[in-house]
């Protein structure tokens, strides 16, 4: 399949990843993978474009069928089709649940580090982030129970919690979940778990929604599988509810959301789960490899550096805080020519200065120039 060692074969491409920084710049930043989609998508695509099927996205039976079949071999979980409605991206799943289920000015708990765009989200519904931040636990990031207790007790209604998390690549465990279901349904909060990394695990990740009753009662999951195959351009998304609890709550959703969906990235998800296991399997051991890679890397390149335990994604959570670099991404991006998220990006508070997200879906060679890049600005 891919050759992820090939360092040239990305010039026909036109995303963000590929546009935003002048080509000096080695693009390690947005969440896309360097390596070629899978086969499957692409003859689904093919053959969409070939029959000039390309109106508007109508209903889509073959959605709860493909994902359920997914869901039950990958995790285990018997996913009732129903439930399921289609969004044009994560990101617009996210927005509308907000703005249907909150008011302008309500509090929504977040987990810092958590994914920028989570904040962007926020802002789109008029919604205010209160923390709850993950907890270092020797080199692994935990969700902190307690404080998200308090911040129930306090009147936090609706959690947006990001399952497995980017940046850090942790799996909430189930026992951890499980006490968040049982929290939620204490206080009747809302948990939105955004689970659009999950195909990207490689130790044991457990579905928010295949924790039983607590958890139907409480939990609305967001998804794609456009993270998982690197096709974010399709704009497809879907979220899943099981319960009328929930599916009440969300009662102002708009209908119109269904139709807003790509008609090509709703059969590219479909061919996703129904025909990418083997493609995806391939890719996961691609990443443990890249960071076993990266690790090896930034172990003898960058010495004072830290990095952490990951069970997911492609996204690493780098502490440089140890080399003082004021403004680091900035000054990574204008002086090693290296783009990276910058670790204050991923909290409401500014944490983080010395941290920064690194991409590592990418071929070996760029993930040692770009370690080796950013070594000679701190390392000097
Ligand atoms: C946790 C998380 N949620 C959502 C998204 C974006 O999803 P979409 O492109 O479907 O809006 C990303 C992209 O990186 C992500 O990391």
């Amino acid at each position: 399949m891919q050759d992820p060692n090939n360092f040239t074969n990305f010039a026909n491409r036109s995303s963000s990843k590929w546009r935003r920084f002048p080509e000096e710049v080695l693009p390690m930043h947005v969440a896309e993978m360097d390596f070629d989609v899978a086969k499957p998508i692409r003859d689904r695509l093919s053959q969409m474009v070939a029959n000039s099927d390309l109106g508007y996205q109508g209903p889509f039976p073959e959605i709860g069928p493909a994902f359920g079949g997914f869901a039950l071999n990958r995790w285990g979980w018997k996913v009732e089709p129903g439930g399921i409605k289609l969004a044009s991206d994560v990101a617009a799943a996210a927005v509308e649940i907000l703005k249907a289920v909150t008011t302008p000015g309500e509090k929504v708990l977040i987990n810092s580090p958590v994914y920028t765009a989570f904040f962007g989200w926020l802002k789109e519904a008029e919604c205010e982030p209160v923390d709850a931040p993950l907890q270092l636990d020797g080199d692994t990031w935990k969700l902190d129970l307690a404080a998200i207790r308090e911040q129930f007790e306090n009147g936090v209604k609706v959690y947006l919690l990001c399952s497995p998390q980017n940046p850090v690549g942790r799996i909430h465990s189930a026992q951890e979940l499980t006490e968040i279901a049982l929290m939620a349904q204490e206080f009747d909060v809302l948990v939105i778990s955004d689970e659009i990394h999950a195909p990207l695990s490689w130790g044991p990740f457990t579905p928010y929604l295949s924790l039983g009753q607590h958890a139907i009662e409480t939990g609305v999951t967001i998804t794609s599988s456009s993270k998982g195959w690197n096709t974010a351009g399709l704009k497809a998304g879907f979220l899943i509810t099981q319960s009328d609890q929930v599916r009440n709550k969300l009662s102002r959703l708009p209908d119109a959301m269904q139709w807003r969906s790509s008609i090509l990235g709703a059969h590219a998800m479909v061919a996703a789960y129904e025909s990418g296991t083997p493609w995806l399997d391939e890719t996961v051991i691609i990443l443990q490899e890249n960071l076993e890679h990266l690790r090896h890397e930034v172990a003898t390149r960058l010495p004072r550096a830290k990095m952490f335990q990951m069970e997911a994604t492609y996204l690493a959570w780098i502490d440089l805080e140890a080399y003082r670099i004021s403004d680091l991404a900035k000054t990574i991006l204008s002086e090693a020519k290296v783009s990276v998220i910058a670790g204050p990006d991923h909290s409401p508070q500014d944490d983080f200065k010395g941290f920064i997200r690194f991409n590592f879906a990418s071929s070996k060679p760029r993930i040692t120039e770009a370690v080796r890049r950013i070594s000679e600005l701190c390392e000097g």
